[in-house]
């Protein structure tokens, strides 16, 4: 075992809430995200409810997914939501994909449909892109407005009288890309025009959230956060112009994980080297400089934290699969697991700024957490990172310091272990374990303060290979097992943590 002393678990002193909205998910109209993923349709073989595959839901249920981002991505800026509702559907082209033809089947009823048979909460993107302010504003009024006014009638005609609450909306996405190419002014002013309109007339309100940053884009978040947090300041009217709350409820923030530090290259889902999965856990560690500095230039312009920073696209992205359905499909192994665990680590380490993320995405697209094959579903090894984290969430952040080496190869070098911990509503603590080293196990020995020493329960997720994965014909090759290496040595708590490994512990 390779072992360091001095880490710590202090009981005594929780922190701050790890929203559950960090456990956020993303679908996206893309390759098979939707249609196959998530809708089969009424008529099909495939076991539904309304269209929805049941196989799906079930699964999603059992890992509380606690809210959805949708249509896009690229494609919400390119989404015109009438063209899917009502009953005379026609299809339209996906241009962000592919110039796919969208069949407008998943609409807005069925995208809610879905989101109340999970158990989730929606967070919609509106059209800012080649879109209207009128185009949104409809949309939302649709959505949530009263029976009894002219959205609201039209919406019971299509068969929802009971508006829905729409808690998020997204304002355009990737507008300095895909959703528009514009300068962060340009994007600062629409979107102060954009967000006066969008109102929920349901529910206790909606939250708005910006586009902001690509990965290091420190640039756009300085002029976003300056721009479009307040009413524009004038000295003789100062209470017009100084509304007490921000005129935005959260900035975005996209990061993607490439094996290396950049686009291009080679970078297949399976079949790597050692040196593609230490610059493949380096890159998802970027995220906490990324969220750290990204956070510190909030900070500036809202010292209070009472804009949030919504990690709404992340996770890996690897070369289209050779013999894959393209569409972003990519196969997702333990590697992906260790960057779901060490991601998550981070967002919990900013639990005080980062309030939502979504993992992109849900199906089938990117770091899923199912596959589907026809009338066949899997649950990757990230969804079982998902599984075994969900007991942070709404959890208190508890004080951990991990003082471990670092595992180093070909010239590249990451902590071993990375981990977090906190504290649940019934008193119950958890604490979860990464080890990024796929060769050498690690022992951890974690002084506890503030817990007297009982009962441990754990679950570990690991496999034989660095790319192990579950195929439709293998589908627990990477699943999780009981877990009997953590022992209590007086006050403090031995972890025996096996090589390239997720490790959950619940201490009573
Ligand atoms: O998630 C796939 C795409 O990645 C999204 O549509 C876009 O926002 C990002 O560039």
């Amino acid at each position: 075992f390779a072992q360091a002393d001095g880490s710590c678990l202090d009981a005594r002193s929780p922190g701050p809430v790890i929203h559950k909205e960090v456990y956020g998910q993303f679908v996206e109209h893309l390759g098979r995200g939707v249609y196959e993923g998530i809708w089969v349709g009424p008529q099909s073989p495939i076991p539904n409810t309304r269209g929805i595959r049941n196989d799906v839901v079930a699964a999603l249920r059992r890992i509380k997914v606690p809210v959805v981002r949708w249509p896009g991505g690229c494609f919400a800026d390119d989404y015109h939501w009438r063209h899917g509702v009502g009953p005379q559907r026609q299809p339209s082209i996906n241009s962000s994909w592919s110039n796919a033809i969208e069949p407008n089947t998943f609409g807005t009823h069925e995208f809610m449909d879905f989101i109340e048979q999970i158990g989730a909460q929606p967070y919609v993107g509106v059209n800012m892109g080649s879109g209207s302010v009128e185009e949104a504003q409809g949309w939302m009024q649709y959505m949530t407005a009263p029976a009894t006014t002219a959205p609201g009638a039209e919406r019971a005609r299509n068969g929802r009288s009971e508006p829905w609450a729409v808690p998020f909306v997204g304002v355009g996405n990737e507008s300095w890309g895909c959703g528009g190419h514009m300068y962060a002014e340009e994007y600062a002013n629409r979107y102060r025009q954009f967000q006066g309109y969008l109102k929920s007339y349901a529910g206790p309100g909606v939250r708005k959230i910006a586009t902001g940053p690509d990965t290091d884009d420190y640039e756009w978040t300085d002029t976003v956060m300056r721009l479009a947090t307040r009413f524009r300041p004038n000295a003789t009217s100062p209470i017009l112009y100084s509304p007490p709350k921000p005129l935005l409820d959260g900035l975005s923030l996209h990061f993607y994980t490439l094996p290396s530090n950049r686009w291009g290259g080679v970078h297949p889902a399976r079949g790597f080297d050692e040196a593609a999965w230490i610059s493949t856990m380096k890159r998802a560690l970027l995220m906490d400089e990324l969220v750290g500095k990204h956070s510190a230039i909030m900070d500036k312009y809202d010292p209070a934290k009472e804009v949030a920073l919504v990690v709404d696209e992340w996770g890996t992205w690897y070369d289209k699969e050779p013999d894959g359905p393209g569409g972003l499909w990519q196969q997702n192994t333990l590697r992906d697991a260790l960057v779901a665990a060490v991601t998550l680590n981070v967002f919990h380490a900013h639990a005080e700024r980062v309030r939502m993320a979504n993992v992109a995405q849900m199906v089938n697209v990117l770091q899923a957490m199912i596959l589907t094959d026809g009338p066949r579903m899997l649950v990757t090894p990230t969804y079982h990172v998902f599984d075994l984290y969900q007991v942070h969430q709404d959890a208190r952040r508890l004080p951990l310091t991990l003082d471990v080496p670092r595992y180093r190869h070909g010239g590249l070098d990451v902590p071993a272990v990375t981990g977090t911990a906190s504290v649940d509503a019934a008193g119950r603590t958890h604490v979860s374990l990464a080890n990024l080293d796929p060769t050498r196990p690690h022992r951890l020995t974690l002084e506890v303060l503030g817990l007297k020493p009982g009962a441990v329960k754990g679950r570990v997720l690991t496999a034989p290979a660095m790319d192990s994965f579950n195929s439709f014909d293998a589908p627990d090759t990477v699943a999780p097992r009981d877990f009997h290496g953590a022992r209590w040595t007086g006050s403090a708590l031995t972890v025996d943590l096996p090589a390239r490994s997720v490790v959950g512990l619940e201490l009573r």
